[in-house]
């Protein structure tokens, strides 16, 4: 990043703590519990070990030795003060560590970030969060706000804990001790690294992050296998658009900017980041293709007003580049239900579901859209066939008639986002994201396991459950209980033996 790239990143965090500058208003009192919201209270404890009941079948070799990463926010209050929005709290980093024996065991710390640490010290909340406006101490840095609480990558010998607007986290694999931020070259400090990023089968890894509010730039990094950066760029990109996600084919970057912007007549004393953000259709969503050699700009574009969190996958045809996503169409969920749901409602619509969407990018210009079918999100492909033509893909979808929050099932779909076959948990259930881990001796790309955690509401434990990819359908093969109930996360990564 050039000098003027990075002084607007630090720019806009100063400008992000000038706007937050007013007294704490004490949050709206949760009315009446729901049995699920224990899903979303603080972890029972900083450092959470224990070793989990085996409820039926067998671990299967393939995973053993293997642990499945993952993250997501657990600590949620502070002195008697709630945060307002799911994507809030500090994160936990959890180890499910599956032993040689056909054993589990489950291991999770709170991360400790420079934000949880000095919160812990004052033993109240100081900073402003995504969705809780909080300002008891100034802010000079992205990561004086990090809460490093959406996703966890292994990559290159280290173990990261990744948020989007700040600096990824050092995490020690055996201990779980937070050692510090990770930085990929000096002048990247507190630079935004997203929690989407993307190994292709080269082994590269390519990301994107979004800057504080005012700079208005998109941060895009190209990483090779042993974890050197080799290329970066700062976008221009006004107004700042709400970016989770983004793809990468064999030749190129894409960034996807949903038309939900930062408006400034929005910031406003006592109003949260997300406050400040307004649907603005007209906008279209607008989109950018870089190519992956020398990041130089192929093109930008703009389509249909629609919002997403997640990209499915992505891949070049001839002169276009495909993009499929998860797309809602509007941001009506990250204003509702993923708030709410802190104050014990789950008040989605079948509206607000994201579902199989497909861009169809010319770079000349002309872009097309299609969308529809069955809700899903969460997609999980081989990585084998990430940035190719996928042969199928694995998403949460919705099963049947559902009272509480989160999908509740698991489907592998078709290439073009067709369900075939299913595993529906059922209404006493929370699942979370399912990854998919390849068979050593799969027969095809999607020949493997789905391992995924839930919330069992009714016993309020946490279970890990392993499904065959080729017979959802018939249920797990195995399904592990831990000693207690995890706050309800984010996003993880499998790491085989
Ligand atoms: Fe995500």
């Amino acid at each position: 990043m050039n000098r003027v790239a990075r002084r607007s990143f630090l720019g806009g965090s100063a400008a992000l703590a000038a706007s937050f500058a007013c007294p704490f208003s004490q949050q709206e009192a949760v009315a009446k519990s729901p049995d699920w919201l224990f899903g979303w209270q603080n972890a029972a404890s900083d450092h959470l070990s224990g070793q989990a009941e085996r409820l039926f079948g067998t671990l299967p070799e393939a995973l053993r030795g293997g642990t499945l990463w993952r993250n997501g926010p657990a600590r949620h209050e502070r002195a008697g003060v709630r945060y307002q929005h799911w994507f809030d709290g500090d994160g936990m980093i959890q180890a499910f560590r599956f032993l040689g024996d056909g054993s589990l065991r489950h291991e999770g710390r709170m991360i400790a970030t420079q934000k949880y640490q000095r919160e812990e010290e004052a033993g109240e909340f100081l900073y402003p969060a995504f969705g809780t406006s909080i300002e008891k101490a100034p802010v000079g840095s992205p990561d004086d706000l990090n809460s490093a609480n959406i996703s966890v990558l292994p990559f290159a010998g280290e173990l990261l804990a990744l948020w989007e607007a700040g600096s990824a986290h050092r995490i020690n694999p055996q201990s779980l001790a937070t050692e510090g931020v990770k930085t990929w070259r000096q002048d990247l400090l507190a630079a935004p690294f997203s929690a989407h990023p993307k190994v292709t089968p080269d082994g590269w890894l390519w990301n994107f992050g979004y800057g504080a509010p005012s700079a208005n730039l998109l941060a895009v990094y190209g990483i090779d296998s042993q974890g050197v950066l080799r290329r970066f760029t700062a976008l221009p990109m006004e107004p700042l658009g709400f970016v989770h996600d983004f793809a990468v084919t064999e030749r190129h970057i894409v960034l996807i900017v949903p038309p939900f912007v930062i408006d400034e007549s929005l910031r406003r004393p006592r109003t949260s980041f997300l406050a400040w953000h307004r649907w603005r259709p007209e906008l279209g969503t607008r989109i950018v293709v870089l190519d992956k050699n020398d990041f130089s700009e192929k093109a930008r574009l703009e389509t249909e007003p629609f919002f997403f969190f997640h990209v499915v996958n992505a891949r070049d045809s001839g002169s276009e580049v495909i993009v499929e996503i998860c797309a809602n169409p509007d941001a009506g969920l990250v204003t509702g239900a993923l708030q709410h749901v802190m104050a014990g409602k789950w008040d989605t619509g079948a509206s607000d579901d994201p579902r199989f969407a497909r861009l169809r990018l010319n770079l000349n210009g002309r872009t097309d859209w299609q969308a529809g079918g069955t809700p899903l999100d969460f997609p999980s492909l081989a990585a084998s066939e990430v940035g190719v033509q996928q042969s199928g893909f694995f998403a949460m979808t919705a099963g049947g008639v559902r009272g509480v929050p989160l999908y509740g099932a698991v489907a592998r779909f078709s290439a073009d986002g067709e369900p075939q076959s299913m595993h529906d948990y059922g209404e006493s259930f929370l699942p979370e994201e399912h990854l998919f881990v390849p068979r050593a001796e799969a027969s095809e790309p999607l020949d493997g396991w789905l391992i995924g955690t839930a919330l069992d509401i009714r016993a309020r434990r946490t279970v890990l459950s392993i499904l065959d990819s080729r017979s959802l359908g018939d249920g797990p093969v195995a399904r592990f209980a831990l000693p207690y109930a995890l706050p309800v996360g984010l996003h993880g990564k499998f790491a085989p033996a």
